[in-house]
C-alpha cells in the first residue's frame, strides 16, 4: 500500500561547499531512503535547503569584508548546484532567507507566543563592551562545563555534542574581541524544555527504545536524565529573522530555531510549485516523518524541535531520527578551516560521471554505528575490487555475450535446470533482503548485498561457462544468457537509490522498461525474450594510481599550508649596537667526526674542523639528526662562545641551526643558499 513520507535532511550551514562528511553522515543515505521509497510506489517529499542564518555567517562575512547575504548567495548557488551534480534527488531545495520562510517561521512563533508556550524574562547574557554586542553562539568560546573543552561554543560543545547556554561556559571569551565579556542585562524568549519532559520521557524513552539507534537513544536519554532547562530561542543579533512580536526590535530567532521550520517552509515552496497541499506531509497521523542528520543535530531534532511542534499542537512528530556518526579522512578529523577535506565541487570536476563511486564508498563505509576514516586507497580499492571487478564485469560479460551470439536480442531459455531455477530464487529474495536492511537505515549492509547480488551473477556465468558451453550445446547457452539477463535487469532496477547514475546507464544498455522493486520482488521476468539490448558500455571504468596520488598530494598541501599558517614567528628580540655584533666570531667549518652522547636524547659530541683548531662541540640536534648524518658537513660555527660544560663534556663553541616553517631543524649552511623563511630563529 503507498503510505505518506516526509524525509528530510538536515539543512546544511551555507557558509562553505558540501564535503564527503555532510554526504556520508546525511544527503547519501537520506537520498538512498527516498529513491527506495519512490521506487517502492510510496508518496514521497524529500526536503532540503540552505541553512543561512546563524553567527558563523557574520562572521566570515565580517571576516571577508561583505555582507552575509553575499556569502549565503555564493554558497546557496554552490551548494545546490553541487548537490544536483551529484543526483541528490531532493524534491525541493529551498533556503531560509526565502520570504516564504520568514513568514512560516514568524507565524511559528506568534503562534507559541500566543498560546504563552514561552517564558519571557530578562537576563543578564554576555557582553562584549568593546564590541558594543551581546555574545551568543559562536560569538564567544570557552570552556565546557561537561567535558572541559576550552573551545566550547557558546550553545555547544563540539567535543562531546552537549548543548548549553553561553553563561555555562567557564572563563568565556569574546569571539569578535577576544575580550572577557562583563554581563548586561536583556529581555529574551525561552522555551520551557522542563514543561514538555514528561512528555519526552514517554516519546523517546518508552516510545523509541527498541526502533531507534542506540546512538541517538542513548544522547536522548542522556539529556533527558540531566534535566532540561528553558532553552532561549531569540538573539540579540542583526541576521536572522526579526522577533515578530512587541519587544522583539534589535531581536531575532535563534538559528535553531528557525532552521528546522525551514523544512516545513520547503515544503510548502515544493507544494505550491506542484499544485499541491502541503499539509498532509507535515499534519497527518498517517505520514512518516524521517529526519536524517549528523550527531551534532541531534538534541536540536530529538529533543527540542520536537517540543517546538508538540508545543504548537497540530504537527506529526519523527518516526525516526537515524543520525550518523562522523566521517574522517585520511586518519584526521574534518576541518573546514584547516582544509582537510574533499570538497564535493572538486571531486565532481576531478572525477567527472563518477558521482556513483563516491556514492557507493560512502555508503559502504558509512559512519552508522561508529565514526569512520575515508582513504584514498580505500576509495581506489573499493571501485577497482568491487565496482569494476564485480558489478561492471558482469554486467559486461552479459551484454558482450549477448551482442556477440545473438545480435544483442534476448534469447529463449530452454528447460531451467536446477542451478537456473536457484540462481532465479535467489535472485527474487534480494529486494526482501535489501528492504530490510533499508528500513532499518543500515544503509552499509544493504550497499555489500547490491553487491552480493552481482557476485551471484559472476558466480552464475564462472560456474555455467556458456563461452565453453556454446561450442558444444548452444541451446543450453541460451538458457544461460536468458537468466543472466534477467540478473542484470534486477540489478539496474534495484541498484537505483545507490548507484542512482549507474542504473540509468545499464537500463538504457538494456533497453529495459520501467520495473518496480516489487517486480523484480515476484519474479515477474524483466526481459522478455526476444527483446533487443543495446551495446555495451563500461559502467565502471579503473581508478589508476596517478588518480590516487594526486588527491593525496592536496591534501599535503593542506597540511603544509596549515604548518606554515600555525608557524609561530618569534617577535625580534632587543636592538644590539654594532659594537655587541661584532663581538661575534662567526666562522665556517667542517665536522669531521661526530657521535652520540651516552644516556642524552638530544645530545650529538661534534669534533668540528674551524680552520683554526679543530675543537669539541656539544650540540642539541641528536632529535633530528643522526651521527652519521651531520658527518662532513659544512657548517656556521660561533668559535668564541664562553666554553661550558654539557654532561661533563666542555662544549667550545655553538653550530648555527635555524628552523623551517614546519618547524623542522636545519643547518645554517654556509653553502647552498637553502630556503630559509623570514623571521627564523638562529638557536
Ligand atoms: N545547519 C545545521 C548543521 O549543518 C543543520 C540544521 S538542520 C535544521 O549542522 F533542522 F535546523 F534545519
Ligand atoms: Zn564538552
Amino acid at each position: 500500500m503507498s503510505k505518506r513520507f516526509t524525509i528530510t535532511a538536515a539543512l546544511p550551514y551555507t557558509n562553505g561547499p558540501i564535503h564527503i562528511g555532510h554526504l556520508a553522515g546525511v544527503y547519501v543515505p537520506a537520498d538512498i531512503y527516498a529513491r527506495y521509497l519512490r521506487l517502492q510506489g510510496h508518496d514521497v517529499a524529500f526536503i532540503c535547503g540552505s541553512d543561512e542564518h546563524g553567527v558563523p555567517i557574520t562572521i566570515k562575512a565580517k571576516k571577508e569584508g561583505v555582507t552575509p547575504q553575499d556569502i549565503v548567495d555564493h554558497f546557496h548557488a554552490n551548494i545546490k548546484m553541487s548537490f544536483e551534480e551529484f543526483g541528490i534527488s531532493f524534491d525541493n531545495y529551498s533556503r531560509t532567507s526565502a520570504e516564504i520562510h520568514h513568514e512560516t517561521a514568524s507565524e511559528f512563533f506568534k503562534t507559541l507566543y500566543h498560546k504563552g508556550d514561552f517564558i519571557e524574562e530578562t537576563t543578564a547574557q554576555l557582553y562584549d563592551a568593546e564590541a558594543g554586542q551581546f555574545l551568543a553562539d559562536r560569538f564567544v568560546v570557552g570552556t565546557c562545563p561537561k567535558c572541559g573543552n576550552e573551545e566550547s561554543y557558546g550553545d555547544q560543545c563540539e567535543a562531546c555534542g552537549t548543548s548549553h547556554n553561553a553563561t555555562d561556559l567557564i572563563n568565556p571569551k569574546s569571539a569578535i574581541t577576544g575580550a572577557t565579556p562583563s554581563l548586561k542585562e536583556t529581555k529574551h524568549w525561552f522555551l520551557p524544555l522542563d514543561k514538555h519532559e514528561a512528555f519526552l520521557k514517554e516519546w523517546i524513552l518508552e516510545g523509541h527504545k527498541a526502533d531507534w539507534k542506540p546512538n541517538v537513544y542513548g544522547q536522548c536519554k542522556s539529556w533527558i536524565d540531566d534535566g532540561l532547562r528553558p532553552r532561549a530561542v531569540t538573539r540579540d543579533l542583526d541576521w536572522g529573522i526579526p522577533v515578530p512580536v512587541e519587544g522583539g526590535d534589535g531581536k531575532v530567532l535563534y538559528v535553531w530555531f528557525d532552521a528546522p521550520i525551514g523544512y516545513i517552509s520547503s515544503t510548502k515552496e515544493w507544494a505550491q510549485r506542484e499544485g499541491k497541499d502541503w499539509e498532509p506531509y507535515w499534519k497527518d497521523k498517517n505520514t512518516t516523518l524521517v529526519h536524517f542528520i549528523g550527531k551534532d543535530n541531534i538534541v536540536f531534532h530529538c529533543i527540542i524541535f520536537p517540543a517546538m511542534l508538540k508545543a504548537e499542537g497540530s504537527y506529526i512528530l519523527p518516526e525516526n531520527v537515524p543520525a550518523n556518526e562522523f566521517l574522517n579522512l585520511e586518519g584526521q578529523k574534518l576541518s573546514t578551516s584547516k582544509n582537510w577535506a574533499v570538497w564535493l565541487p572538486e571531486y565532481l570536476k576531478d572525477f567527472p560521471e563518477k558521482q556513483d563511486v563516491l556514492r557507493y564508498v560512502l555508503t559502504a563505509t558509512a559512519p552508522e554505528t561508529k565514526d569512520n576514516d575515508f582513504t584514498w586507497k580505500d576509495f581506489q580499492a573499493r571501485n577497482n575490487n568491487e565496482l569494476v571487478a564485480i558489478f561492471g564485469n558482469f554486467i559486461n560479460r552479459v551484454l558482450v555475450l549477448t551482442n556477440k551470439y545473438y545480435d544483442g536480442i534476448v534469447p529463449r531459455p530452454n528447460a531451467l535446470s536446477v542451478i537456473d531455477t536457484d540462481t532465479l530464487e535467489k535472485v527474487k529474495a534480494y529486494p526482501g533482503i535489501l528492504s530490510k536492511s533499508i528500513e532499518r537505515y543500515r544503509f552499509r549492509e544493504a550497499s555489500q548485498e547490491l553487491m552480493n547480488l552481482a557476485r551471484l551473477g559472476n558466480k552464475y556465468l564462472a560456474d555455467e561457462e556458456p563461452w565453453k558451453v556454446v561450442k558444444t550445446d548452444p541451446e543450453r547457452v541460451q538458457t544461460i544468457m536468458y537468466i543472466a539477463l534477467q540478473i542484470s535487469a534486477a540489478l539496474a532496477v534495484v541498484c537505483e537509490p545507490f548507484l542512482p547514475w549507474s542504473s540509468t546507464k545499464l537500463k538504457s544498455m538494456l533497453q529495459l522498461h520501467p520495473h518496480s522493486w516489487a517486480a523484480v520482488e515476484r519474479g515477474e521476468k524483466l526481459l522478455e525474450p526476444d527483446h533487443q539490448i543495446g551495446k555495451a558500455e563500461l559502467l565502471f571504468a579503473k581508478i589508476e594510481d596517478s588518480e590516487i596520488e594526486k588527491q593525496l598530494e592536496k591534501l599535503a598541501q593542506s597540511k603544509l599550508a596549515n604548518t606554515i599558517a600555525n608557524a609561530v614567528v618569534e617577535p625580534q628580540k632587543e636592538t644590539i649596537s654594532f659594537e655587541d655584533f661584532s663581538k661575534l666570531d662567526i666562522r665556517v667549518g667542517t665536522i669531521i667526526a661526530a657521535e652520540k652522547m651516552p644516556k642524552a636524547k638530544k645530545l650529538l659530541v661534534l669534533q668540528v674542523d674551524t680552520g683554526i683548531d679543530v675543537r669539541t662541540i656539544v650540540s642539541g640536534i641528536a632529535e633530528s639528526f643522526t651521527a652519521e648524518e651531520v658527518l662532513g658537513k659544512r657548517v656556521t660555527v660561533l668559535v668564541n662562545l664562553a666554553p661550558r660544560a654539557l654532561r661533563g663534556v666542555e662544549s667550545q663553541g655553538m653550530i648555527l641551526m635555524t628552523e623551517t616553517p614546519e618547524g623542522k631543524l636545519v643547518f645554517v649552511n654556509p653553502d647552498a643558499a637553502h630556503e630559509t623563511t623570514n623571521g627564523l630563529k638562529i638557536s
